[in-house]
């Protein structure tokens, strides 16, 4: 194999693992649940955010048939969780986790972890829900905003 052969298959050889480290760290950052719905709001177990005994995600994707976006709950502590629509406050696309915040595919604006605008061409915050806290469980009230 001549030299230019061999850089040009080594070079592509090593874009693609890294492409798809990149894809595979992607798809196991994210944790997605179904959670219960109930007529009130959605219930999510606790261990759901669990990696190991002392290993947590920071957040987890609620996909579940009968609510028309997913939802993202963060996790600050044991005691404190975010939960966020993923619905752009623009024009209503559905939003991306990229880890520690919410990005839009359509035109790029960007939320925190606790839905506030930090990048626009959205001008307003994402709809966030009250999280109550139990032993195991998480309650997310979708009554309220
Ligand atoms: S729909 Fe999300 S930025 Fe436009």
């Amino acid at each position: 194999m001549k030299r230019r052969d061999f850089l040009i298959s080594s070079c592509t050889a090593c874009l693609s693992a890294s492409a798809m480290a990149g894809l595979l760290s992607g798809c196991k950052s994210t944790q997605y649940v179904t959670g219960h719905l109930n007529k009130d709001g959605l219930l999510v177990d606790k261990d759901d955010f669990k990696i190991n005994n002392n290993d947590y995600r920071s957040y987890i994707v609620v996909r579940h048939d009968e609510l028309k976006f997913p939802v993202c709950i963060y996790r600050f502590s044991d005691t404190e969780y975010s939960a966020i629509w993923m619905q752009c406050a623009h024009q209503g696309a559905e939003l991306q986790v990229a880890g520690a915040y919410l990005q839009c595919p359509a035109h790029g604006s960007e939320y925190s972890n606790k839905g506030k605008v930090t990048n626009g061409p959205a001008e307003r915050d994402l709809r966030t829900f009250p999280v109550t806290v139990n032993h195991s469980q998480l309650f997310i009230d979708l009554r309220k905003q």
